[in-house]
C-alpha cells in the first residue's frame, strides 16, 4: 500500500476517539499502530517503523514472535484462565523455566501482573522476612506507580504524584557506598535498586558499588531486592543482572520482573531465595489474575524463544556493534549501559535527536536526563537494523 494512498484519514478517526473517551495521561506518537513484525510496527497509513524502543521494553521477543503467538493461541484453545485456587501444567512448567535461568540462591517464583506489583509484593515480603519497616530506595530510581512503589522512586516529580507516600522510605545515593552504609541499618528491612537506572538515563554503578550493598544488607539482616523489571530477562546480555559481571556476581534475595517476560501479556514475578519464601505463609500474598494460564504460557513461550533464537548472545553483539559503529559520529559523546539497554548521550539534547529519527521513521525513547536518547530493543535486532539508526544519527 502507498502512502500516499491512504493519506491521514484513517488516523485522524482513530486518534479523535482515543483522545475523546481516554484520560489525557499519555504523550503519544503522532501514528496508530496496526501490526508488528520483528523490530518492525506498521501504522494505519500504511506506513512501517524500526521500532528500537521495543513496544516499551516489552517486546525483547520482536513483535509477535511466532513461537510466542502460537502458544497463546494453544492456550487459548485449551483454557483461558483459573486462578491459582487449582494447579496448572502450564503454570508449573513456565515457574519452573523461570527459576531455572535464575541465578543461586533463587529458588522460587511468585506471579502477579505488572512491574509495580511486582515491587510491592518484593517490599511486603523482605517485610514479612524481617518483621521490619524501613526500606532503603536510591536516588535516580524508578519502581513504579502504586503506592509503596511510587514511594520508593526518589525521581523527578512521580513521588510527589504518589503524595501521601508510605511511610519509613528512605533515599539513599545511587553508587555512593558511604551513603549506603549511612542510611541501610538495622531497622531497614529491605533495600531496592534498579540495577542499571533506566529511565534515569541509564546511569550505572560499579561492580564494587553492589558488593558493598550485599555485604551491608547481610551485615544488618536486610533483604536486597533487585528491580529488574528493565534489566531482567535477558536485555543486558545475561537472563539476570543479578549475578551478573557487572554486578560482580550478586545476587539479591528477590528479583522483580515485568515488562519483557511476557512478550507483551501483562504478567509482573518475583524471584526469592530460601530465606525469603521460608518466611511467606498461606494466604500472606495474593492475586486473582497472577498465573493465569495465558500469561504462564506467554513467559513460557517467551523464555524459550529467546533461548531457541540465541537473543541473549545477540544483546552482547548489539552493545558491542553500536559502541563500535557510534564511536565515530561527531555529536554522540557517549554510549552507556548494556546489552539492549543502552542510552546514547549527546551535546544536544536528546529529544531534538528524539523527533528527527522519528521523522525518518526510527522509535527510540528518552529519558529524564535530557541530553540521554535510550534504546530498547528487541533482543533479535540485527546489525543491519542498527545501521539504520547509525545512518540516521550520522545524516
Ligand atoms: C525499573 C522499573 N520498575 C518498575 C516499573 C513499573 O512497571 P509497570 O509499569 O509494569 O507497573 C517500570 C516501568 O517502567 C520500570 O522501568
Amino acid at each position: 500500500m502507498s502512502n500516499a494512498a491512504v493519506t491521514s484519514g484513517p488516523f485522524d478517526s482513530i486518534k479523535r476517539i482515543e483522545d475523546e473517551f481516554q484520560v489525557a495521561t499519555y504523550k503519544k506518537m503522532p501514528f496508530s499502530v496496526e501490526r508488528g513484525q520483528g523490530c518492525w510496527v506498521w501504522t494505519s497509513n500504511g506506513e512501517k517503523y524500526l521500532d528500537l524502543y521495543g513496544g516499551h521494553a516489552v517486546c525483547a521477543t520482536g513483535h509477535s514472535h511466532p513461537h510466542v503467538v502460537k502458544a497463546i493461541k494453544a492456550q487459548a484453545d485449551r483454557v483461558l484462565f483459573y486462578s491459582n485456587l487449582v494447579y496448572s501444567d502450564i503454570r508449573g512448567r513456565a515457574a519452573e523455566k523461570l527459576v531455572s535461568a535464575a541465578p543461586e540462591p533463587l529458588t522460587k517464583a511468585f506471579f502477579c501482573n505488572s512491574g509495580t506489583e511486582a515491587n510491592e509484593n518484593a517490599m511486603r515480603m523482605a517485610r514479612m522476612a524481617t518483621g521490619r519497616h524501613k526500606i532503603v530506595s536510591f536516588s535516580g530510581g524508578f519502581h513504579g506507580r502504586t503506592a509503596d512503589s511510587i514511594s520508593a522512586t526518589f525521581l523527578g516529580k512521580y513521588r510527589k504524584i504518589g503524595e501521601p507516600n508510605v511511610p519509613h522510605h528512605v533515599e539513599a545515593e545511587f553508587g555512593s557506598v558511604e551513603s549506603i552504609r549511612e542510611v541501610i541499618d538495622q531497622e531497614t528491612a529491605g533495600v531496592i535498586i534498579e540495577p542499571i537506572q533506566s529511565m534515569a538515563g541509564v546511569k550505572e554503578a560499579p561492580p564494587e558499588f553492589f558488593t558493598e550493598l550485599r555485604a551491608r544488607c547481610d551485615e544488618v539482616g536486610a533483604a536486597l531486592i533487585f528491580d529488574e523489571v528493565q534489566t531482567g530477562i535477558g536485555r543486558t546480555g545475561a537472563w539476570f543482572f543479578a549475578g551478573s559481571e557487572p554486578t560482580a556476581g550478586v545476587v539479591p534475595n528477590i528479583v522483580t520482573l515485568a515488562k519483557a517476560l511476557g512478550s507483551g501479556v501483562p504478567v509482573g514475578a518475583c524471584l526469592v531465595d530460601d530465606k525469603v519464601s521460608s518466611a511467606i505463609k498461606e494466604n500472606d500474598l495474593g492475586t486473582t489474575f497472577g498465573g493465569g494460564m495465558i500469561a504462564m504460557a506467554a513467559v513460557l513461550a517467551t523464555l524459550e524463544a529467546i533461548e531457541n533464537d540465541k537473543m541473549i548472545e545477540n544483546a552482547r553483539a548489539v552493545e558491542t556493534h553500536l559502541r563500535s559503529e557510534l564511536s565515530d559520529v561527531s555529536t554522540v559523546k557517549g554510549i552507556l549501559g548494556k546489552g539492549c539497554l543502552l542510552g546514547i548521550e549527546f551535546e544536544t539534547t536528546a529529544s531534538e535527536v528524539f523527533s528527527g529519527l522519528l521523522e525518518r521513521k526510527v522509535i527510540a525513547g528518552t529519558s529524564s536526563d535530557p541530553k540521554v536518547l535510550r534504546l530498547l530493543p528487541p533482543l533479535c535486532v540485527s546489525k543491519e537494523e542498527l545501521n539504520l539508526l547509525v545512518e540516521a544519527l550520522k545524516g
